[in-house]
């Protein structure tokens, strides 16, 4: 069992594999964080916890004689309000006398086998096979009678600790939550942790940073309705000494797509809390008698072996225990064709049957059709909302098209952008009521689109039937599923004014629901998440789709960044990458390498390239299948850091058995009589000789691991090495 109960210290001890968490039912009945880090045994941290007397650091009444005792100096699992805690809060409630205030105090604990799961939310799910027990502790406030119920889940093979949290009113008035964040972990020593985070921007997602922690709060958030290209939400606290292979390090992961806040706050006595849930930005969510929110899922992890350590955790989990997709292991996924790059909206019927006869030839399994196919779409300013065909550019029909693509020896793939509308669309013009706008001010556009009110349930059921109804209609393989807009002007004119501070969640709430309907009725079909690129790389949304497109941004040196960043957490598998035009300089050969690590696959007009270059791509396909098993199962390292000054970017997968492994080395810059460069390769058996791209000659894992490879410098830049090694011996 991961989950113990010293009925003695009245700890509560959640152990993984190589890490414990520790929880104390404590000094009147409060909840104490003790500790979480390297695994511990069965010990009682409780020794940890020093008590002063604090000036300006209240006593709750009880204690009021202990002075010693104060809720702000002490490591709290999950903070009250007005209890004197003056951090950054968990909870922020309005009770129904106007108080705010919850002075949660532990009443009850159950320890489960199993993993919880959420009514609205999606949460990971364990496998026959994992051990995973749940614990609930209920922490009630016995005046407001409001009930905080913290949840935890623990992997213990994965070295996965998942919490989320739920509010119940078990009061006779409704009350108001303004805040309530689904994790709360204070560190007793933090002043030597950094905060690693992904910020980006639109085609530049998930650039890595680093801060180290000072005194004040650090956030990281979104409130751009969606969980979006300029944050994520992901955040590591390490050692400030952390490397990619050495140092402690704790990674956050929110399992939601919508405005989301993680905060990291060093307090006056350099303790360190980190708090992470949903943005209270305008939100205020109304709980009626006998009601129960729920909060977003965090699946937290800790390495001691540093950044890869930390990855390679997140990477084995979210393979195994986040979505459902058939193709996340049992179908092989197709090397694919983009229509984006290759026409835009430029097209009809012939040009993409013409795409696909080219791109057959190049060793691809299945072209998408992306935006530009329904309503009357020719350019970005009408038809959302629309989903028919557009009979005057696909003229024979969707399922005739698709035939013909079948016909091929292909299969066939469409895009949707299912919560938008255009103004100039059926949709708009038969109900403007539907789209997010606030009354008497004309909404904010953004690529001339608004949003849909995905927390009506009439649009939620409208993109349910016509989505589903087009994937009825043809034999359909795949589907993308875009969003190209953050979202403003939030007001739903089916909630009363007083209930507006909900639309942002009950949206994503609705979003969810439409997805869940689309895979469940569909589930042959792969689905590739997308917003302007990786506008929405979440893990919620891998729950749905297994894989997400990692950005508009297609140029493969810039992808060398987007890829390292975007690898911190979310598994190569997940990464949708193609070669397109971009690039000009860069040889074929490379944008090949860069886009295998990901899903693989084309976005440009096939029947511009030369049969040299159609060549070129089928040996590419091929090589890409040949390695799949290597790249989609395999252990990903980062084996240099783009963000650093250097001539070389390399990555390497190597099987789970260690028997093979790939190096691929991009030359990213190279000076006149330079010197030379060598790659280190990591996670080989060191005792092991491995022979290199068939060669006669074997290395030990040790040599190649500890002086690496010369990379032959007398080579155009741009140059791209893939080094397959096999272990013989
Ligand atoms: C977004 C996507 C692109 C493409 C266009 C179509 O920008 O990221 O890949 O689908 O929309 O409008």
């Amino acid at each position: 069992m991961g989950i113990i109960f010293s009925e003695k210290s009245k700890t509560i001890t959640l152990h993984t594999r190589h890490s414990s968490y520790q929880m104390k039912i404590g000094n009147l009945d409060y909840l104490f964080h003790l500790y979480y880090g390297p695994a511990i045994c069965d010990a009682d941290m409780s020794y940890q916890i020093m008590q002063y007397d604090r000036g300006f650091s209240g006593n709750p009444y009880e204690s009021r004689n202990a002075r010693t005792f104060s809720l702000d100096a002490q490591p709290q699992e999950f903070s009250t309000q007005q209890q004197g805690d003056f951090r950054t809060a968990s909870i922020e409630v309005v009770n129904g006398d106007g108080s705010y205030s919850f002075h949660g105090k532990a009443v009850d604990f159950r320890i489960k086998k199993g993993k919880y799961q959420l009514d609205t939310l999606p949460c990971v799910f364990a496998n026959e096979g994992d051990t995973a027990d749940t614990l609930e502790v209920t922490l009630s406030d016995a005046v407001s009678k409001v009930q905080v119920v913290l949840l935890y889940s623990v992997f213990e093979e994965a070295d996965i600790i998942t919490r989320a949290v739920k509010v119940l009113n078990s009061g006779d008035t409704p009350i108001h939550l303004k805040k309530i964040m689904s994790v709360c972990l204070d560190f007793l020593n933090g002043r030597n942790f950094d905060l690693v985070s992904l910020p980006g921007r639109y085609g530049q997602e998930r650039q890595v940073e680093r801060q180290h922690m000072t005194h004040h709060i650090h956030t990281i958030g979104s409130v751009r309705g969606s969980s979006s290209h300029q944050q994520n939400p992901f955040v590591i606290l390490c050692d400030k000494n952390a490397t990619e292979d050495y140092g402690q390090c704790y990674g956050f992961s929110l399992m939601y797509s919508g405005n989301f806040l993680a905060e990291a706050e060093l307090d006056q006595y350099d303790q360190l809390r980190l708090v992470m849930g949903i943005n209270p930005k305008q939100f205020v969510y109304e709980l009626a008698p006998g009601e129960i929110f729920e909060g977003p899922e965090v699946v937290m992890a800790f390495s001691d072996q540093g950044f890869t350590g930390l990855s390679h955790l997140y990477h084995d989990f979210y393979r195994s225990n986040l979505c459902r997709s058939k193709f996340v292991s049992e179908t092989e996924r197709p090397v694919l064709i983009n229509s984006w790059e290759a026409a835009f909206m430029d097209f009809d019927d012939k040009k993409l049957v013409e795409i696909a006869k080219a791109a057959r030839k190049m060793g691809v399994d299945l072209l998408v059709m992306d935006d530009g196919w329904f309503g009357k779409r020719d350019d970005d300013n009408s038809s959302l909302g629309d989903w028919y065909v557009n009979e005057n550019k696909i003229k024979c029909g969707l399922h005739r098209l698709v035939e013909q693509i079948n016909d091929l020896g292909m299969k066939f793939g469409i895009w949707f952008e299912p919560e938008m509308v255009s103004e100039d669309s059926d949709l708009y013009r038969a109900h403007p009521e539907w789209t997010m706008q606030i009354p008497g001010r004309p909404a904010v556009r953004s690529r001339n689109q608004m949003a849909l009110d995905m927390s009506r349930r009439e649009v939620q059921d409208y993109l349910i039937e016509k989505v589903n109804a087009v994937l009825d209609d043809a034999n359909i393989f795949y589907v993308k599923w875009d969003i190209n807009r953050s979202l403003t002007d939030i007001w739903s004119n089916c909630l009363p004014a007083e209930r507006q501070g909900e639309v942002y969640h009950r949206y994503i709430l609705g979003l969810y629901r439409v997805m869940d309907n689309i895979i469940k009725t569909h589930p042959d079909i792969l689905f590739e998440g997308c917003s302007g690129g990786g506008g929405r790389y979440d893990p919620a949304m891998l729950h749905y789709y297994p894989q997400y497109w990692v950005s508009d941004n297609n140029h493969p040196i810039d992808r060398l960044k987007l890829h390292y960043g975007t690898s911190f957490v979310y598994p190569v598998c997940t990464m949708g990458a193609h070669i397109s035009d971009s690039g000009r300089f860069v040889p074929l050969r490379t944008k090949a390498m860069v886009a295998m690590c990901g899903t693989f696959g084309y976005e440009l007009d096939a029947t511009k390239l030369t049969e040299e270059e159609q060549k070129i791509c089928r040996e590419q396909s091929d090589l890409f299948r040949k390695y799949y098993p290597l790249i989609f199962a395999g252990d990903y390292y980062r084996l240099t850091n783009p963000f650093e000054p250097g001539n070389m970017t390399a990555w390497q997968h190597v099987a789970k058995d260690k028997s093979e492994s790939l190096v691929s080395v991009v030359v990213t810059n190279l000076t006149c009589n330079g010197p030379q460069e060598y790659i280190k390769a990591k996670g080989l058996e060191p005792d092991a000789m491995y022979t290199v791209n068939d060669g006669e000659e074997a290395y030990s894992g040790s040599a190649l691991m500890n002086a690496g490879f010369p990379i032959n410098r007398e080579v155009p830049e741009y140059t791209a090495f893939q080094f397959h090694l096999q272990k013989i011996r």
